[in-house]
């Protein structure tokens, strides 16, 4: 009877609280809460029909080595009618109606589908060698793929007719291609469908990349965790100390500001920045590996404002011999020698970009400055795709000013400034930074 009369009391006692929150005079309280709510309810529903999104061929690509491709696709056999077909219907379907084109090129969507499920692996069944898409990626990876992407094959073979690509398919020429096409069985039928979907993928666009499901649920826990502690702070008080639920609200709450973060670097150009190149051309291979100063291919840095991009002339130096890379085989490489012979240049992604309004020169701090690239942008010798590690803000410009000591003595460009030179002499001091030289003025960076 005690214990019952407590146990009543204790709920009675969160109820009249809850209904106080809900209903009573309190009205500061609700708002932020009805508003977070809103946003958790709104939060949430994205997040499923993200998940509803996601296509069975992700699950293919990401992680799992080729072998272990080959065992789920062969244990997927049974199921293929079911389950990952019937996904796969949907989403080809509606990839169709998507672009309004219930025929490609003179083929019918039946034709793109079955190409689809050959790439994919899951047509046909007997087989010996592995799927086409556990080398070639249907979807951007965040590691790097040295093998070309479907969408990269896509586009070299859209142009081409089908004796053109079975004859790359099936008579591999070079060492990476032999070891990766081998034993390929493929009838003339069967690869006929394949060069149909990548015709229509050429004209379509690479599949989009989707939010991963790991971040998005742990997205949704920290929203929860945070749901937790507003809740705790406003309603139950069930914590002693109101800095734990604070701290906790505060650090789920900063993480996920993190993550939006994260996600939006890679629309701006910003500090790590690091987009994916036209060729995979790689700074490790060709300076620490083979050896190339910095200075062969991007040789105005010491003399002029702009380090420029080197033209396919000076690659095919070197290309017009070496064929072959360790890494992507004949692919990239033949990318470099195609746009050669066609009078084409390579269409690089410019990385670093100041804005207009900014003077900068590479002149001033390689040729005069004597600086290393590496204090500027980092380790690029390291870099299989080079990455913006500085932020290139007008505050990165000026401290360095600030702390960078100028070569004074041996440098006739600063005759000019005598006090420095009788201070130096007078020993009162013994070195000049950037800054006293007047690289801070305004009118020195911004015309
Ligand atoms: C064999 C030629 C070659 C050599 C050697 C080379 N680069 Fe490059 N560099 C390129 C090409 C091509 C690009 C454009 C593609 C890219 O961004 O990866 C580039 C891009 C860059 C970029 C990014 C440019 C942008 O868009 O903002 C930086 C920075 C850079 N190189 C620095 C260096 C440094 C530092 C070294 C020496 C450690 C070096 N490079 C050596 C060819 C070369
Ligand atoms: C001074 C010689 C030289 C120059 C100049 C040069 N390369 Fe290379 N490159 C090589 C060598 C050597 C290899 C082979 C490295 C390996 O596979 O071990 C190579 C490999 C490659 C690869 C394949 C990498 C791999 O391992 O699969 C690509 C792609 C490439 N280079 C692109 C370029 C581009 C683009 C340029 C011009 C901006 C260029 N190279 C300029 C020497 C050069
Ligand atoms: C084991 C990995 C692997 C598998 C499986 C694979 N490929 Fe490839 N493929 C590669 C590599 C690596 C290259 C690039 C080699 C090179 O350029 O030297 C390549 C290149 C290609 C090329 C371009 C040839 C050229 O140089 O223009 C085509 C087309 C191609 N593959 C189609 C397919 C098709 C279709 C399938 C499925 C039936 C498939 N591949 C399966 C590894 C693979
Ligand atoms: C003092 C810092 C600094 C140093 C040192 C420096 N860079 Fe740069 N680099 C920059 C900035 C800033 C940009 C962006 C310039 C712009 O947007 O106008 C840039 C851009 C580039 C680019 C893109 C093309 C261009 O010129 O805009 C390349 C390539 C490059 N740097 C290579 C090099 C190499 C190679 C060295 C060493 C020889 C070097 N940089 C040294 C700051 C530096
Ligand atoms: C790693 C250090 C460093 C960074 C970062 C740096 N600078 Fe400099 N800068 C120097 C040094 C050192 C000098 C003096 C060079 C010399 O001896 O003439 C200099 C000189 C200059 C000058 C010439 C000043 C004069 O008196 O003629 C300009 C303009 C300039 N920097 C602009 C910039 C801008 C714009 C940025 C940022 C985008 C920048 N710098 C970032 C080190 C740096
Ligand atoms: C050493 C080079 C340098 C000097 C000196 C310099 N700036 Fe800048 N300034 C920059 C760079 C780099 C940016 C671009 C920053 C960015 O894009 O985030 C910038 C941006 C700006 C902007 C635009 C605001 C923005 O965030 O885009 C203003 C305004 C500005 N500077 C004013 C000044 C004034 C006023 C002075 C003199 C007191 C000055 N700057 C001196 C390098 C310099």
């Amino acid at each position: 009877m005690f214990v019952k009369n407590e146990m009543t009391s204790f709920y009675k006692n969160k109820l009249n609280r809850m209904s106080d929150f809900f209903f009573g005079k309190t009205g500061i309280k609700k708002v932020p809460f009805f508003v977070f709510l809103i946003f958790f309810a709104a939060l949430t529903t994205t997040a499923n029909f993200s998940f509803s999104q996601q296509d069975s061929t992700s699950t293919v690509q990401s992680g799992m080595a080729p072998d272990s491709i080959q065992a789920a696709n062969d244990s997927l056999v049974g199921q293929a009618d079911t389950t990952r077909e019937a996904m796969e219907q949907d989403e080809s379907t509606a990839a169709v109606e998507e672009h309004g084109s219930a025929v490609s090129q003179g083929h019918s969507t039946d034709a793109i589908k079955l190409g689809k499920r050959f790439f994919l692996g899951i047509l046909p069944f007997e087989r010996e060698h592995q799927a086409c898409v556990s080398c070639h990626n249907i979807k951007p990876v965040d590691t790097l793929n040295w093998n070309p992407s479907a969408y990269d094959i896509a586009l070299k073979y859209a142009g081409r007719d089908f004796a053109a690509f079975q004859q790359a398919v099936m008579e591999p020429s070079g060492q990476v291609m032999s070891a990766s096409h081998q034993n390929f069985d493929i009838s003339e039928e069967d690869l006929h469908t394949v060069k149909v979907y990548l015709d229509n993928m050429a004209e379509t666009g690479p599949a989009q990349e989707k939010p991963s499901i790991n971040e998005l649920l742990l997205f949704l826990f920290l929203g929860l965790i945070i749901t937790w502690a507003l809740l705790d702070l406003l309603v139950f008080h069930k914590v002693k100390f109101k800095i734990i639920p604070v701290i906790i609200f505060l650090g789920a709450f900063g993480y996920q500001v993190y993550m939006i973060y994260e996600e939006t670097v890679g629309f701006g150009r910003s500090e790590g920045y690091q987009p994916e190149q036209p060729v995979k051309f790689s700074h490790e291979v060709h300076v620490t590996q083979n050896q190339i100063d910095c200075m062969y291919c991007h040789h105005t840095a010491s003399h002029s404002k702009s380090a420029n991009i080197p033209s396919t002339n000076l690659c095919m130096n070197c290309h017009i011999v070496v064929r072959e890379g360790t890494r992507s085989g004949r692919f990239e490489i033949n990318k470099v020698v195609e746009a050669h012979e066609e009078g084409r240049s390579i269409e690089w992604i410019r990385i670093h970009d100041l804005p207009d309004h900014v003077f900068f020169s590479h002149a001033q701090h390689v040729g005069a400055g004597r600086l290393d690239c590496a204090q500027c942008h980092g380790e690029v010798e390291k870099m299989h795709e080079v990455r913006q590690v500085s932020d290139l803000s007008m505050s990165w410009c000026l401290e360095c000013h600030r702390e960078t000591n100028v070569d004074f003595l041996g440098n006739d460009y600063y005759k000019t400034y005598e006090k420095f030179h009788e201070q130096i002499k007078a020993g009162i001091r013994d070195s000049v930074t950037a800054a006293e030289i007047g690289a801070n003025n305004c009118q020195k960076c911004h015309y």
